[in-house]
């Protein structure tokens, strides 16, 4: 019997092998080692599985392995002692697959999945890591630092190089997306702006 993290690691395997998108960011940690998990619940935990806006094109069944392996995650406070912290306790939702906190690790990997419900802005942010987010479901704007803004839905790609700074801005839908993360994967992303966006 497989559990929910195992099942969510096989539908993330599936959907890396049927997308070149996924596969040129790079090959997914073979056999990542298994870690245990002390699951954290966050208020954005709870809206992201009672949400019912998460439409989604060709991506329902690694959707709902997101959602079943929820109660079982770490949900992470990314941005605490920040001035975003409470709000994103309370709406924006991120944990890891591969990674610090997550049910696996690798080295030279992190995948994380990432929630926000409609009328959310993510301030611009930056880490050394090189990132991909896939979209799986719903719609959002995602802003990159001096190029034009992008509204991306299911079966869709956004790469951030290392240490460029982006936002995200869900409109009318909320959305949710497997991030990719590479190189520096250990260091946590940064509010480009601390005092607040221009
Ligand atoms: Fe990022």
């Amino acid at each position: 019997m497989t559990d929910a993290f195992e099942n969510l690691l096989n539908e993330a395997q599936k959907l890396h092998d049927a997308n070149a998108v996924l596969q040129e960011f790079g090959a997914l940690p073979v056999d990542p080692k298994r870690q245990v998990v002390e699951p954290f619940y966050i208020p954005a935990a709870k809206l992201m599985e009672a949400d019912t806006d998460l439409f989604s094109d060709d991506f329902s069944s690694i959707r709902d392995a997101i959602i079943a392996a929820s109660p079982d995650a770490l949900w992470r406070e990314t941005y605490k002692g920040t001035r975003i912290a409470e709000l994103f306790r309370e709406r924006f939702g991120c944990y890891c697959l591969i990674g610090k906190g997550g049910p696996y690790v690798a080295e030279d990997m992190a995948i994380y999945i990432v929630y926000m419900p409609e009328g959310l802005y993510y301030p611009f942010h930056h880490h050394p890591a090189e990132e991909l987010y896939f979209i799986l479901a719903g719609e959002a704007e995602f802003m990159m630092k001096d190029k034009p803004s992008k509204v991306l839905g299911p079966g869709d790609h956004v790469y951030h190089p290392s240490m460029h700074p982006h936002a995200t801005q869900t409109h009318d839908h909320p959305f949710l997306a497997l991030v990719l993360f590479k190189g520096e994967i250990g260091m946590t992303p940064v509010l480009t702006f601390p005092e607040g966006d221009e």
